[in-house]
Parts: structure tokens; C-alpha cells; sequence
């Protein structure tokens, strides 16, 4: 299994040399991938935990002020990158086209992107999950290889249960899964979206996922172990 931490905004340098011990101290079987800020990256100093990037530029090294590229996030030895997270798209007003690029972007350099797709709890009312997560997907995977293909990351996070406490039935979860496999059946597929110790026993049933996106619980080492310990039956 996968696990995958996003700190998104949060842990300044001090917190953050407190936190990495406590992350380095889990014990585990599951392939850990910490995300922290831009800022801790260069921090980062975990022997047996993965180090994941939170955005990218679309754009090789030049005049682009403020953003940072893949040859030096792979100069930092990031080897993952999540890609097209909702609050990017919805605060940055990231689009489709951007998504695509930065994806492209990151296998030039050789990391892997940690695709994020799902959708809003009106799209979802609306009978229009399989539309919106078709667009998403094809808008950002229509010119890759197969090999970069089976190489990628899908996380499928409902936008409505990011950070909500609300999570979706693993019925509603395993038919997204399944449609996304019709696209892409070679491609690792995660849940993320209000995952914690006391609802991993109920997604851990999911056939079809195979590692989770925590953004919340990525901040609780405590009960992150806990999560962990269930999901890996000890
Ligand atoms: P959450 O966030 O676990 O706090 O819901 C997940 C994410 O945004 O990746």
C-alpha cells in the first residue's frame, strides 16, 4: 500500500524537524510519501520514507518568479508530486491545460505525479461524476505512454469530502475506481478525502484501492499510527 502525506500549508521549519522524527519513527510495511511545504523539502532527511513535492511549475528553470521547477525539484530528490489537487484548481484557478502540462513536465524529469481527480458535491448530485472525471483524466493523460501511464498516480478525492469528515460509501468508492480503470487499468489508484483511524477499517474492504491521499491526519503522527496499524492488520 501506499500512503501518501499532504502537509499542504502547514509545519514551519521548527515544527517540521519535530514532526519528520515522529513520521521516521512509524512502523510499517506501506511505502510512506511525505509532501511537506516547498520550504521543508530541502529538510527533509527520512531514510525509509519517499519524498513527494505539493505543486510544480509547468515551466523549465527561467523567468518565472515564484514558482519552482522539476529539474530542481528532482535536484532535491523529490521522486513523487501531487498534481491538480481541488484547492489548487478551485484557489489557483489551475486548469485542465495546466494540469496536463505539469504532468508532462514532471516525467521529463522522472517523478512521478500523484494525479488528483474528483468531483463537487453538485456534480455529483447531478448525475455528473463520470463526466467531470472523464475530462480530467483525458485532458491530462491523452498524449503519455503506456509506460507513463502505468507509472502514474490517480488519487480519486471527492471534493466533498476533502477535510469535511464526510466519506463516500465503498460502493460509491470502487464504481469511480472501476470507471477509472476503464482509462487507465495499469495506473495506481488512491482514496484520499477524510481518511482516518476510525473509517480505515471500512475502505480498507475496497478491492480496488491501493493506498490512501491523507491530508489532515498527515499532521497527527499518532494517529496516523493507528491508521496504519489497521490498515495493515497488526
Ligand atoms: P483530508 O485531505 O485527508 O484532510 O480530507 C486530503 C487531501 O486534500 O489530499
Amino acid at each position: 500500500m501506499i500512503i501518501a502525506l499532504n502537509n499542504k500549508s502547514n509545519l514551519g521549519k521548527e515544527d517540521f524537524y519535530v514532526y519528520q522524527e515522529r513520521i521516521g519513527d512509524i512502523e510499517k510495511n506501506s511505502q510512506i510519501i511525505l509532501c511537506p511545504t516547498l520550504l521543508n523539502i530541502n529538510l527533509f532527511d527520512l531514510e525509509n520514507v519517499s519524498l513527494g513535492a505539493q505543486n510544480v511549475s509547468t515551466q523549465d528553470p527561467g523567468a518565472y518568479t515564484g514558482e519552482v521547477s522539476a529539474k530542481d525539484l528532482k535536484a532535491s530528490e523529490v521522486s513523487y508530486c501531487i498534481v491538480g489537487h481541488s484547492e489548487r484548481r478551485t484557489y489557483q484557478r489551475e486548469t485542465l491545460e495546466e494540469v496536463h502540462d505539469k504532468v508532462k513536465k514532471l516525467f521529463e524529469y522522472d517523478i512521478t505525479p500523484i494525479l488528483c481527480i474528483g468531483e463537487t458535491k453538485e456534480e455529483r448530485e447531478q448525475g455528473l461524476v463520470g463526466q467531470v472525471l472523464k475530462e480530467e483524466i483525458e485532458t491530462a493523460t491523452y498524449d503519455l505512454t503506456e509506460e507513463q501511464k502505468s507509472r502514474l498516480i490517480i488519487a480519486y478525492e471527492p471534493i466533498w469530502s476533502i477535510g469535511t469528515g464526510i466519506i463516500p460509501t465503498l460502493e460509491q468508492i470502487d464504481e469511480v475506481l472501476r470507471f477509472i480503470k476503464t482509462f487507465l487499468p495499469n495506473t495506481t489508484l488512491l482514496y484520499g478525502g477524510s481518511a482516518n483511524e476510525k473509517n480505515i477499517d471500512m475502505l480498507k474492504q475496497s478491492p480496488l484501492i491501493e493506498g490512501y491521499l491523507l491530508g489532515g491526519l498527515s499532521l497527527k503522527p499518532e494517529e496516523l499510527q493507528i491508521f496504519i496499524n489497521k490498515l495493515e492488520n497488526k
